[in-house]
């Protein structure tokens, strides 16, 4: 076959999968989301936090060791990264912070704060300390919470 002729059968064959392509598109469309569905991040009304009476602030479940437990993996992703696993904040992260995190597995978090005061505390600090009222639901905030109730228990 000459050059010419390959050239012409080449661009027909772009030119047709294109059209494919784009009609395959066009028929395609919007799926309704299963019910139940819960919108992803960014698009649910969250309370402010910060506005809240703290008296008034309690979790719907006990703060107990399951609720720790189940509290772990998230504590891992948002907390470890500067508090430390055993809630000893000596991370690489914590270390180069002008603020260094404070230890959760102290006296002060033990017995000055209240499970409330920590719930606030991860979803609407207004320090150094990330904010994640986003990313988490209330549940999983209250159990971060009883997880840091845990640490506190592992050093007496
Ligand atoms: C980017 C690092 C960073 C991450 C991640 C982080 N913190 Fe903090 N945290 C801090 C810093 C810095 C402070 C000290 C300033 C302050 O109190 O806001 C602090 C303070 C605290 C305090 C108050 C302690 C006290 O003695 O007053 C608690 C409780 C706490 N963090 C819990 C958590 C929990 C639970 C998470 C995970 C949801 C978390 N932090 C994630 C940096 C971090």
């Amino acid at each position: 076959m000459k050059k010419p002729v390959l050239a012409l059968f080449a661009s027909l064959l772009v030119f047709s999968c294109e059209n494919v392509d784009r009609s395959m598109y066009e028929k395609v469309e919007a799926v309704p989301p299963p019910s139940g569905s819960v919108p992803a991040l960014g698009t649910k009304i969250k309370i402010d936090y910060s506005q809240v009476d703290l008296k008034k602030l309690a979790s719907p479940f006990p703060l107990d060791a399951k609720a720790g437990e189940r509290g772990a993996g998230l504590y891992g992703v948002y907390c470890a990264p500067c508090h430390g696993i055993t809630g000893n904040s000596d991370t690489k992260i914590a270390q180069k912070m002008d603020l260094p995190p404070p230890g959760l597995a102290t006296d002060r978090v033990r017995k000055e704060l209240s499970d409330a005061e920590i719930f606030v505390k991860i979803l609407a600090s207004d320090s150094l300390m990330p904010k994640y009222r986003a990313e988490l639901e209330d549940n999983e905030a209250w159990e971060i919470v009883a997880h840091v109730r845990l640490l506190g228990q592992s050093r007496k």
